[in-house]
């Protein structure tokens, strides 16, 4: 097969695609700040319009793109091989455009803290105390002392001196086992960030849903905490989602915050074990009984895959648009992908 060349509509130079390449690679090598996460079809970090031309898409997860997004020619860059000359334009807006592009950098463990039984505050410093450019909601892949790079969403904000992860310990895991066992203050970390797209947009003036599950509200916090500070005033509501009380973390900050910003509301939700102080039901139940019409909203959703998914259809049928839906989805390695077969999609 021969190389391929690629418009692609956000930037300026149409990059060769070699035999066996995707996309997503080629773009990256020759420069083009490509939005993306995973590099492995699980996140949807990459999604992009096919506007001319076919393409093979290998595996990936239904999180990543659904067959309804698939059939209205949409495509994932990090799956695709093109066949032919193509044109495509990634999703997003003006504000992913200028994202910051990801690189790689060494980090000193700093601070660990249990926030839960399950979940451990994680705080990293770079090594040569550089600056840390990311957008509220996006993550990171860290390793430490060589177990396995996963993906942390960053719980800080930018410009403070040190990355805040929130850590759940994942039963038969590697690198959250390691993190809740063996880590300890002083550690190496080795970084590359930033990485993602569902992170806070700013020129948005509707008022905002966020839906977290469990260490979920690590970007979450990120998000709301870089809102607030910007002084972005419309209606913020945060639902947290989570099995039982002792499953609860800073809530008392939330509180704290919600006290002294008006537009902050802040509601936990225990979906197994009911409490006379808090809500009960899954998390998504408790958004559909409060909110008629999303319409004009933007929702930031973080946590496990199925949550993600709940939130998904239950936010979509309230009438939130698509492309007004930014989630984060905590997959883990055992998440199943579609089939090995290959998917052509032709455009008209
Ligand atoms: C974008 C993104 C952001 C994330 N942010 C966060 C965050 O802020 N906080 C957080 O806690 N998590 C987050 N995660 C999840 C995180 O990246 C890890 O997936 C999680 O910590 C588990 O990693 P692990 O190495 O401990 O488990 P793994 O070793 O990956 O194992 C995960 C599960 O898979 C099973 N498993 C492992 N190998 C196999 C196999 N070969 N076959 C079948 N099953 C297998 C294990 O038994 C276990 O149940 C995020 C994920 C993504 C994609
Ligand atoms: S980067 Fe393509 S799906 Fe994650």
């Amino acid at each position: 097969m021969t190389a391929r060349r690629v418009d692609i509509r956000q930037a300026r130079i149409r990059p060769e695609v070699q035999a066996g390449q995707t996309l997503l690679e080629a773009a990256l090598a020759a420069g083009i700040p490509y939005p993306h996460g995973c590099r492995s079809g699980r996140c949807g970090a990459c999604k992009s319009r096919l506007i001319e031309g076919e393409v093979e898409l290998l595996p990936h997860s239904r999180f990543a793109l659904t067959d309804d997004e698939k059939a209205d020619g949409l495509i994932l860059a990090c799956r695709a091989l093109p066949l032919t000359d193509a044109a495509v334009a990634w999703l997003g807006d003006d504000e992913t455009d200028a994202a910051f592009p990801s690189r790689r950098l060494t980090g000193v463990v700093t601070w660990l803290e249990d926030l839960t039984h399950d979940i451990k505050l994680v705080r990293i410093a770079p090594q040569d105390s550089e600056t840390l450019h990311f957008s509220a909601g996006q993550y990171a892949q860290v390793s430490f002392n060589g177990v396995p790079a996963r993906s942390y969403s960053m719980a800080s904000r930018q410009g403070d001196d040190s990355l805040e992860f929130h850590i759940r310990r994942v039963p038969g895991g590697a690198t959250s086992a390691h993190v809740h066992g063996v880590l300890r203050i002083g550690d190496r970390a080795e970084l590359e960030l930033p990485l993602g797209s569902s992170s806070l947009r700013q020129h948005h003036s509707g008022p905002i849903l966020c839906v977290a599950g469990g260490s979920g509200l690590a970007p979450i916090k990120s998000i709301v905490e870089t809102a607030l500070a910007h002084g972005m005033r419309q209606l913020i509501h945060v639902y947290f989602g989570v099995r039982a009380e002792r499953d609860l973390y800073l809530g008392a900050h939330f509180q704290a915050l919600a006290r002294q910003h008006a537009n902050l509301a802040f509601t936990p939700v225990l979906s197994e074990a009911p409490s006379a102080q808090y809500r009960s039901g899954y998390v998504t139940q408790a958004v559909e009984e409060d909110l008629a019409d999303l319409n004009g909203w933007k929702a930031y959703v973080a946590g496990p895959p199925q949550m993600v998914d709940a939130a998904m259809k239950a936010t979509f049928a309230l009438g939130l648009r698509r492309e007004d839906m930014h989630a984060d989805v905590f997959f883990t390695q055992d998440e199943p992908l579609t089939p090995v077969r290959s998917v052509t999609v032709e455009t008209q």
